[in-house]
């Protein structure tokens, strides 16, 4: 019988029967957790007073076991709003001029980071395998060891990996970047983030072993690989094909009045490289005035992490530049864009998909972009839309269908929409087909299997550097 596997995130998603708005991340774990017993552990979700201690509480549904626990508001404050969002997802997105760091919150990080290793230590049984998600959680396994545990532990991590320069300017990062050592298995979204961390982990220290993505620190040893996250393809495109039908769908290509659809959908966040998009936009409005009242943008973005100042400034900043694009270039029958803040479910999004000739995907810096793969999935394969995707997102490695552009030069992103809007019908076909053909076989079921054989075989293995260790020496 296969392992019983523990999935440890930030968030847990605990299955309430209303509809799915699931991000990439439950759709990943809710892969790796399908067919198998499981566990899925993290943060309820709810912020209880400094005094209270706090909760943990256990959900069953359907094999699966859901164990969530509170944080109070100074953990909230310090590990989530604090170190985790305004320090490591900066500068893991490569923005470190907006990293605000306070020691502070770094020890509220350290801190809750042990709250979920002394909250989850009970439930582990010997033959358990844990896969541990994202930035939230890097030092987690360093502390799971501490209170004994051997179990094969594997991290994934969702965002981007920048090189060791700046991973560096990290305050402290052998504590955070540098507890990921304490993994069997590090996986990466891209070749270029597994390098990244590659050269980082060269880095550390004295005694330091590498060979090919095998590392040995003092006795540890920790695989890094490559294993870009993935979707449900098919199900995903049957999604869009129902929901193509549904009135949300209906009356938006009504209310379009035959004008073509560009659309966007991202997390309100200064990583999407929103301002931008809408700038170019702007620039594609004046220079290629035969496409003006002929097409409409959507932007959809849900607002996210309210509590950190940085995304509140974001909100601002594009609130202001859509008035500005409307007002100089609608007229009283046309709005150049519709701007809309609230979330919709994955099968509401997959019609919307489907109904836009372009989907609009140019963040600044991604690990990967799960819309641009589901744009992908969710179009007519006889009509389908063109997919305009920045250079910066892990998606750009895979998606070579996609109309590539460089999110940080306006004139270039504009002239990726007409080239996009113009393509004829045979091309959008081919690229197309080929993106689908490789969304189909890279799925996420793909994703999860290669992840946990690989962690089984890097615990498997104690020999294996030992042996390539000695090999190399009878060369030497
Ligand atoms: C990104 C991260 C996820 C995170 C999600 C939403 O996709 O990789 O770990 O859950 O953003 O952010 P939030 O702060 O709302 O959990």
């Amino acid at each position: 019988m296969a392992p019983r596997l523990i999935l440890v995130s930030n968030r847990v998603n605990v299955p309430n029967g209303g509809p799915r708005q699931a991000g990439g991340l439950t759709v990943a774990v809710n892969a790796a957790l399908k067919n198998r017993e499981g566990v899925w552990f993290g943060w309820s979700g709810k912020v209880s007073g400094d005094g209270e201690p706090p909760a943990v509480s256990v959900t069953e549904r359907r094999h699966k076991t859901f164990i969530t626990l509170d944080l109070s508001e100074t953990d909230f404050q310090e590990y989530y709003n604090g170190f985790a969002n305004r320090v490591l997802w900066p500068v893991l997105h490569y923005r470190v001029d907006l990293a605000e760091f306070t020691s502070v919150d770094l020890g509220g990080y350290l801190r809750v980071n042990g709250r979920f290793a002394d909250a989850l230590s009970p439930f582990i049984k010997p033959d358990d395998v844990i896969w541990v998600h994202d930035y939230h959680l890097l030092p987690l396994a360093k502390g799971l060891r501490a209170r004994g545990h051997s179990n094969p532990i594997g991290f994934f991590l969702h965002i981007p990996c920048p090189p060791p320069d700046i991973l560096e300017a990290l305050p402290h990062d052998e504590e955070t970047m540098g507890a990921l050592t304490h993994y069997d298995l590090v996986g990466l979204q891209t070749e270029q983030d597994a390098d990244n961390l590659s050269r980082y982990f060269a880095g550390l220290g004295a005694n330091v072993y590498r060979a090919s993505g095998l590392f040995e620190f003092d006795g540890r040893r920790v695989r890094v690989r490559a294993f870009p996250v993935a979707i449900a393809t098919a199900v995903y495109s049957r999604a869009a094909r129902n929901s193509a039908k549904s009135p949300l769908v209906e009356e938006l290509r009504g209310s379009l009045g035959g004008k073509r659809l560009i659309l966007g959908v991202d997390r309100l966040d200064y990583s999407k490289g929103i301002p931008g998009r809408i700038q170019a936009y702007g620039h594609f409005l004046e220079k290629y005035p035969e496409w003006l009242a002929k097409v409409t943008f959507l932007q959809v973005t849900p607002k996210s992490r309210a509590g950190v100042p940085e995304y509140r400034a974001i909100e601002q900043e594009v609130n202001g530049l859509v008035g500005q694009i409307n007002g100089r270039h609608g007229d009283p029958a046309w709005t150049p864009i519709r701007y809309i803040n609230r979330s919709y479910s994955r099968a509401a999004l997959a019609g919307l998909y489907r109904s836009a000739q372009v989907g609009l995907v140019t963040p600044l810096r991604d690990g990967m972009n799960l819309v641009a793969k589901e744009y992908v999935a969710a179009q007519d394969p006889e009509n389908p839309g063109v997919l305009v995707l920045s250079q910066f997102a892990g998606a750009a490695q895979e998606l070579d269908g996609a109309v590539v552009v460089n999110p940080h030069e306006p004139e270039g992103v504009a002239a990726g929409i007409r080239e996009a809007l113009a393509m004829p019908l045979d091309e959008r076909r081919d690229r197309h087909a080929r993106m689908y053909e490789h969304l189909a076989v890279h799925d996420i079921d793909r994703w999860a299997e290669r992840f946990l054989t690989a962690l089984g075989e890097a615990k498997e293995r104690p020999g294996l550097l030992k042996g390539l260790r000695s090999l190399f020496a009878q060369r030497a």
